[in-house]
């Protein structure tokens, strides 16, 4: 059986990584912290520096530049201005590639960053009890597929968003392996299997992977 492999970048815990897995990919994190709890192949490195080496040894790629630049809730804690804009070297250095990527985001990523939002998901059209409304532009390649609408405003069975950082927060997006802190950055594993499901469409690869 042949999996398509795809690398996945700034991979923290591995929220995003589990859904592509469930997608039908083989997964490859890379993340400049050493990432114990993550459950796939491993690599601590510098994302860029990592892509550059190694981009032609993958089907796709996948990259989750930290949000704190665009994230409004950065201005509650601090500055924006304190933190990297990773996000937009990494759509420029994408841009170069011939593979098929997505990237993701905050939303404020897309309204006051260069985010372009093709997907704008949220935990309610999943079944989950979270909001995490989080963007993903995708490069090289095109899918659609209708979903349910987002049902989150007025929701009285969501988490709320002190309970970040909470056990029951990491659970309810599906990310159960997690620690706390993982819960905290990670998007919810269904967001990408469903992306990843289209991908793995668009490479010809559902039928080889569900064989
Ligand atoms: C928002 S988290 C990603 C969450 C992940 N997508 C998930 O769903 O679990 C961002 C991660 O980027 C990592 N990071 C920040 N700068 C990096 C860099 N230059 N190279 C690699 N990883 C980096 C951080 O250590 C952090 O784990």
């Amino acid at each position: 059986m042949t999996r398509p492999r795809i690398l996945d970048l700034f991979c923290c815990e591995g929220g995003t990584s589990m859904g592509y897995h469930l997608a039908g990919f083989d997964v490859v994190g890379v993340d400049k912290e050493p990432q114990p709890r993550y459950p796939f192949e491993f690599h601590q490195a510098d994302a860029f520096d990592y892509l550059a080496a190694h981009w032609q040894e993958f089907d796709a790629i996948a990259a989750s530049p930290i949000c704190q630049t665009w994230s409004r809730a950065t201005e509650w804690r601090g500055s924006r201005s304190d933190h990297p804009d990773l996000l937009t070297p990494m759509l420029a250095a994408l841009g170069e590639l011939p593979v098929p990527w997505v990237v993701e985001n905050v939303p404020e990523a897309a309204t006051d960053g260069p985010l372009r939002p093709d997907y704008l998901l949220c935990g309610t059209q999943f079944g989950l009890r979270v909001k995490r409304h989080r963007v993903f532009q995708r490069g090289n390649w095109t899918g659609f597929e209708l979903l349910p609408p987002c049902q989150c405003y007025r929701n009285p069975n969501l988490l709320a968003f002190e309970h970040k950082g909470e056990r029951a927060f990491a659970d309810a997006l599906g990310c159960e392996w997690m620690t706390n802190l993982g819960g905290r950055q990670a998007i919810p594993p269904a967001y990408t299997e469903h992306i990843g499901r289209q991908l793995m469409a668009f490479l010809g690869a559902d039928q080889v992977a569900a064989a």
